[in-house]
This record gives C-alpha cells, sequence and structure tokens, in this order.
C-alpha cells in the first residue's frame, strides 16, 4: 500500500514537505511579529505549531479568555502564507489552577507535592486539569477550526515527558478503579501480583496504594500495574482533549509530539488516536553516530506508528540545546545532514525548537531558527538555505519505505523488565540500540513494530531482550517461523508472562520448541567484564558482553560457543529449523562485528541488500512513490566517505546533477538520487 502524503490525511496542510517550528508570540511584543512573519518568509516557513504555552495568555483568570493576540498573530501568519498546528494551550496549566485547586499539583513518590514555577505541573488525573483542559480545548476548537489557516491540532504537548508518574490520592483512588476493573476481585488481584510472598496479601481494595516509596524491593506486579495505570491516565489526557476538541469541531484532525521510545508511554496504543504521528528529536551532537542511530530509530518507530504514513519531525534544534550538562554545536551542514535523515526515514514535515530564541526564561539558550545573534549569521543561513531546498522536495511526500524486516520493540516489555530485582539491571532501551545499531550500519530499512503487530509482510523479525511475552505473542512468532520467517531473538527473551510470573521448565519457556534449546542459567557480566566467542568457519575470537546464557540444546545448531570461563565450549549463538523457517538464538551480547555479520549473512540468504554501498556513517534510504523512487544519501561523517552507487543511476533533485558510479561525499553532504520505477522494471 502506498501511502498518503500530509495534505491527503489533513486537507489544509500546505501541499510538499512541512517547514518551519515553535512559534511563541507571546513572548514578543507585536513590533517583532512583523519582523518574525518576513523573516519566515525568507525562509521558506510554511508551517508553525503556536499557543504550546499560552494557557495563562489566553485564560488570564478563571473562565475569562482573551483570544485578541491570536486572531491577530493567526491572521499575520496566513497573510504570510504560514499554515498553522495550533495547539490545545494545555501543556503548562496557569498560576491560578493550581492556587484555586492545589490538589491537582502532582505528587512524588515521597509524598511531596511538587511546585508550580516550571512547566507540566499537574497530575494527569486531576479533575481540575482535565476540566481546565477540556474547556480551554472546546474555546479553541470553536473559535480556530473553520480558520483556513489552522490546517492541524497540537495535542498538548511532549505528555509525560515530566509529569508521568504521580502517587497523590486522586490517583491512588483512580488506581484502585482500574484495578477493580482489570481484575474484578480482590483474590485475582492477590494471584496476579504473588502477594502470598512476604505477607504482602490484600483484604480490601482500599488497602492497595500505588507502589510510592518502600523499605526495600516493591512487588513487581504492583509497579508493572501501576505504569500501566500511569500510562493509560496520560493517554487519557489526549483522548479526553480529543473528545473535547471533536465536540465542536469534528473534522479536526489532530498530531502530538511523542519523545522517541520514551520508557512511559506505550505509544502504540497511543497513537491510533492521532491523525498524524510526530515526535520530537534531539541527537546529541557529542556524541557522534551513537546518536544519529538513536534518531534513525525513532524515525523509524514514528512512521511504523501508523502504518508506514509519512510523520513530522516536530522538533529538532539548529545549533544546540540548553538541558544538557554540556551543549554542543551541530557543526556546519550537520543540522541540515540530521534534516535529511528524518525525511529519508519518512519524515515529510521538518520542524525546530523554537522560532526564535527566548530573551528570558528557562530555555532562553537553546538554539533556534532566529538565534539571539540575529538573522545575519550562520544560523539562520542553514535555516534558509535548508528551507529553499524543501520547496523542490514536494515529489517525495507520501513515498513510503518498503521494509520487510519488523523490529520488535514492546513497552510492557520494557517496563516488566526493568523493574528492579532481576538478575542484573536491565536497560532495556540500551539492548535495543545494540541489536538495532548494526542495522543502521547496514543500511536496510526495517519497520519498528510491537509485539502484537501482524508480520504477514515481513520476511525477518528480530526481537531482542523480550523478557516478557504473553501466549499469543508467542504463538504469532511461531506461526511466523512456521510459515518460512526468520526469527532472531536474544538473551533473556520469553522469561515472563504479562503478569510477570516465570515459565518454569527452563527459559524461554514458550519458545523452546521454535529455538530448540533451553536455558538452564545466566550469568550477567559486569561492565568491564566479558567473555568470548569462538565463530564456527571463523578462525578469530570475538568479545561479548553483558549477559551469558547456559544453553541446553534439543535439536538446535550452534553457530558460536563461548570459550572462556566454565563457559567454554558451551553455546552461544544458535540456529534451529521450525517448520518451514528458522529461529536465530543469540545468548549473549555480541561484538557490534559480529552481528553486523550475523545479520548480513541472513539478509543475504533471503535476498534483502542495501540499495547500496558506502562507508560507515553514511546512511542510505529509499523512499518509493507511485512512478519514482529516492535514494537518500547522507554523509554524518565529518569528513569525506566512499559511496558506489551499485546500480543506481539518477539525477540529485537538489542540484540537478546525474548520479551513478561511485564517488567521494563531502563531510555532513547529502543526496537524493531519483530515478524513475520504469527505468528498473
Ligand atoms: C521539548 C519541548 C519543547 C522544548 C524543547 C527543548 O521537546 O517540547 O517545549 O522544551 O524540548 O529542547
Ligand atoms: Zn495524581
Amino acid at each position: 500500500m502506498l501511502a498518503t502524503p500530509l495534505k491527503a490525511i489533513a486537507p489544509k496542510l500546505p501541499t510538499g514537505i512541512l517547514y518551519g517550528g515553535d512559534y511563541n508570540p507571546e513572548q514578543w511584543p507585536e513590533a517583532i511579529w512583523m519582523e518574525d512573519v518576513r523573516l519566515m518568509r525568507e525562509a521558506g516557513v510554511n508551517f508553525v505549531s503556536l499557543a504550546i504555552f499560552s494557557w495563562a495568555k489566553l485564560e488570564p483568570r478563571p473562565g475569562e479568555f482573551d483570544f485578541g493576540w491570536l486572531d491577530r498573530v493567526i491572521d499575520l501568519l496566513w497573510k504570510n502564507g504560514v499554515s498553522i498546528n495550533l495547539a490545545t494551550a494545555t501543556a503548562s496549566p496557569p498560576a491560578w489552577l493550581s492556587r484555586t485547586n492545589p490538589e491537582s499539583l502532582p505528587v512524588d513518590e515521597n509524598g511531596t507535592r511538587l511546585s508550580i514555577g516550571s512547566r507540566q505541573h499537574y497530575c494527569p488525573n486531576s479533575r481540575a486539569y482535565r476540566a481546565g483542559s477540556a474547556r480551554l480545548c472546546k474555546k479553541l476548537g470553536g473559535r480556530y477550526a473553520h480558520h483556513p489557516a489552522v490546517a492541524l491540532w497540537h495535542l498538548n504537548n511532549e505528555i509525560g515527558c515530566h509529569s508521568h508518574t504521580c502517587y497523590c490520592e486522586t490517583c491512588a483512588s483512580e488506581f484502585r478503579v482500574w484495578l477493580k476493573n482489570k481484575y474484578n476481585t480482590l483474590e485475582t488481584l492477590n494471584e496476579s501480583w504473588g502477594t502470598s510472598f512476604w505477607s504482602q496479601a490484600y483484604g480490601e481494595w482500599e488497602e492497595v496504594q500505588p507502589p510510592r516509596k518502600m523499605m526495600t524491593f516493591r512487588n513487581p506486579g504492583q509497579v508493572l500495574d501501576y505504569t500501566r495505570f500511569m500510562n493509560d491516565s496520560l493517554r487519557g489526557i489526549l483522548v479526553g482533549e480529543i473528545e473535547a476538541l471533536r465536540e465542536v469541531a469534528p473534522d479536526a484532525k489532530v498530531t502530538t509530539n511523542g519523545l522517541g521510545f520514551w520508557r512511559k508511554t506505550n505509544y502504540f496504543s497511543w497513537y491510533k488516536h492521532v491523525d498524524i504521528a510526530a515526535w520530537d528529536s534531539y541527537p546529541d551532537p557529542a556524541n557522534g553516530p551513537g546518536d544519529v542511530r538513536t534518531a534513525a530509530f525513532g524515525h523509524d518507530l514514528f512512521r511504523s506508528l501508523r502504518s508506514g504514513q509519512p510523520f513530522i519531525l516536530m522538533e529538532q534544534v539548529t545549533s544546540q540545546v540548553n538541558w544538557r550538562s554540556v551543549n554542543t554545536l551541530k557543526a556546519p551542514g550537520q543540522m541540515r545532514a540530521l534534516s535529511y535523515q528524518a525525511m529519508a526515514r519518512g519524515s515529510d514535515g521538518i520542524m525546530f525548537f523554537q522560532w526564535r530564541a527566548s530573551e528570558a526564561g528557562a530555555e532562553k539558550f537553546h538554539g533556534a531558527m532566529v538565534p539571539h545573534y540575529g538573522p545575519t549569521g550562520r544560523i539562520f543561513r542553514e535555516v534558509c538555505e535548508l528551507g529553499g531546498e524543501l520547496k523542490k522536495l514536494a515529489c517525495v511526500s507520501g513515498s513510503r519505505i518498503p521494509a520487510r524486516i519488523a523490529f520488535v520493540v514492546s513497552w510492557e516489555n520494557c517496563w516488566a523488565i526493568e523493574i528492579e530485582s532481576k538478575p542484573t539491571q536491565f536497560d532495556y532501551a540500551a539492548i535495543v540500540a545494540d541489536f538495532y545499531n548494526p542495522l543502521w550500519e547496514l543500511n536496510i530499512a526495517v519497520d519498528v513494530v510491537g509485539p502484537d503487530a501482524a508480520l504477514d509482510d515481513y520476511v525477518i523479525v528480530i526481537a531482542p531482550a523480550l523478557y516478557q511475552i504473553s501466549q499469543e505473542q508467542s504463538g504469532r512468532l511461531k506461526q511466523f517461523v512456521e510459515k518460512g520467517g526468520a526469527l532472531i531473538m536474544s538473551y533473556f527473551s520469553g522469561v515472563s508472562d504479562e503478569r510477570d510470573h516465570v515459565g518454569l521448565g527452563g527459559y524461554p519457556a514458550t519458545l523452546k520448541d521454535v529455538f530448540g534449546l533451553v536455558v538452564e542459567e545466566w550469568q550477567p557480566l559486569r561492565p568491564n567484564e566479558t567473555n568470548s566467542l569462538e565463530v564456527h568457519g571463523c578462525s578469530k575470537q570475538v568479545s561479548c558482553t553483558k549477559f551469558c546464557e547456559l544453553l541446553e540444546l534439543r535439536g538446535a545448531r550452534a553457530l558460536a560457543t563461548y570459550t572462556q570461563s566454565f563457559f567454554a565450549g558451551r553455546p552461544a549463538i544458535t540456529t534451529n529449523q521450525y517448520g518451514r523457517g528458522e529461529a536465530l538464538y543469540i545468548a549473549t551480547q555480541p561484538s557490534p562485528e559480529l552481528l553486523r555479520k550475523l545479520y548480513s549473512d541472513l539478509f543475504a540468504q533471503r535476498n534483502l541488500h542495501a540499495p547500496a554501498c558506502a562507508d560507515i556513517g553514511v546512511e542510505l534510504m529509499v523512499r518509493q512513490g507511485e512512478t519514482e523512487e529516492f535514494l537518500f544519501v547522507v554523509n554524518h561523517n565529518s569528513s569525506k566517505s566512499k559511496i558506489d552507487y551499485a546500480n543506481w543511476k539518477g539525477v540529485d533533485i537538489l542540484n540537478g546533477q546525474p548520479i551513478s558510479g561511485t564517488e567521494s561525499l563531502a563531510g555532513f553532504a547529502v543526496r537524493i538520487v531519483q530515478r524513475s520505477l520504469e527505468s528498473v522494471g
């Protein structure tokens, strides 16, 4: 299925690629607005996110609204060719709401109520906050939904970024309601949470509490359910805003900006509610390629959340952020390269936080499209150059990224695996990165899907550290292999079910037959500790880290064995034929090079190849339109890098240059090579 251009989803959006950023005119006198729109025109801005933090300005006193300034700024933007992603303005409640409803402020796990003076200071279940938000949504929807400039609605902002877990009494009683719905009886809850351990059994619902600060390890079932409950509460904010808005504006098209693989929020369930996926990407330039890969993963995730539909990169920074301990600048050309990386992976919108750098407040040193220095320096020049280029790329919008590999991540699993009192303290996101990064280096397209996704379109599924897995999810993976698919799973997979109860008789309880093995024991390694592997058919030994499992093979064949300690000679990487397919088990964390080799061998067997060949650090992705395809080449290295276009022949849309053969690309250089699908048959 071909993906749809964003304009087809939200018809009032500008055609082509969206370009702009968060616009906060309330921070500036109106005279500056005139300069803003002049500069926006100069930069090629066609879209801004407006009023994200404007609640206090829009409703200065309870029930007293002032929309005059917003009327003026919306008209001004529209006259200047700028469409609007209008916020529901609920991201930061005004001081009066916290004063009149002190119980709306969140409470931390120690029982401390947090103060106003920052942002996102609300309890996700606060009735006052929810009611105030709904009223504001309706006011805004009623007033602006029909304005031709208002193309999209920006629900709240980064929901759950700061205010992700509240432990107040309102949340405690809502939690009990949530639990009653789920378990029906206390008996079932006791059984599910395993409360016969440590005398934790509950006799009355009122005894059940949020997992606040405790003496030692908290009950894992309680922690897991509370995390689920908080995720649902936060999603309730999103849904509540959509419902309020659609009451007055049934056709309103909505989005909200996510935070990548944010631990607290299960976006697989969230993004079903919105029309367009969007996220904020802030790779640290100081981390070089490390963070570039995290950004790539986020793009793959947000594209996959809505089945390949283009998403919007809603925020990035032009230069440097202000919230790390050391805030490194993006080098000349690097912001452009990262923007095209997003587009290469399915973004049809390149947006920034924020348009104009603030003069005051906690983010005054955060980079912007118009920095403190003004519009004559490097930053604004790069902003204008990129804006100019994007105008040539309307042909890319709506094109899709065909992927035959599914990379499975699971928030439920993340919540369960990261709960304390495991064999080691797992960092799920880090393991995910360990298994994703070699894919990035191989320049093979992958979709990032949840454990409940349909797998019919894929030939390979990679699911690292899927500790928690339900019967149904195991069944789906089994069926996938049976029918001929290749499944790769790693250590600490298939250990527990959705109640966090361990499957007995050796791990992975429900998938032993698929992998043809049983895990008998495991050895977590310390940060600098390694074991090593002898890969069969290869004389060189390679190191492995993090976790080593002792396997007993029951039909599987070893591809690599451990060489050190009492693990020596025992299998570490195995393969098993199951049905018409193959299941690979990786019982340790292999070196990135070995993982890359394992992947590329498997991909070659399944006839999956990168679109071209390039030095590591050069990202290659293909987007397919109806009649043309586009090869994105992004050199993330600061130095020259080689590329061999193999059978690609086309024209670089950015400068009209014919492209084929090999070349050396300058640091941070980008090419978008277009060719007709007819030419490749
Ligand atoms: C987040 C928020 C913005 C701003 C930026 C700064 O993404 O959504 O309001 O605070 O961070 O990087
Ligand atoms: Zn609360």
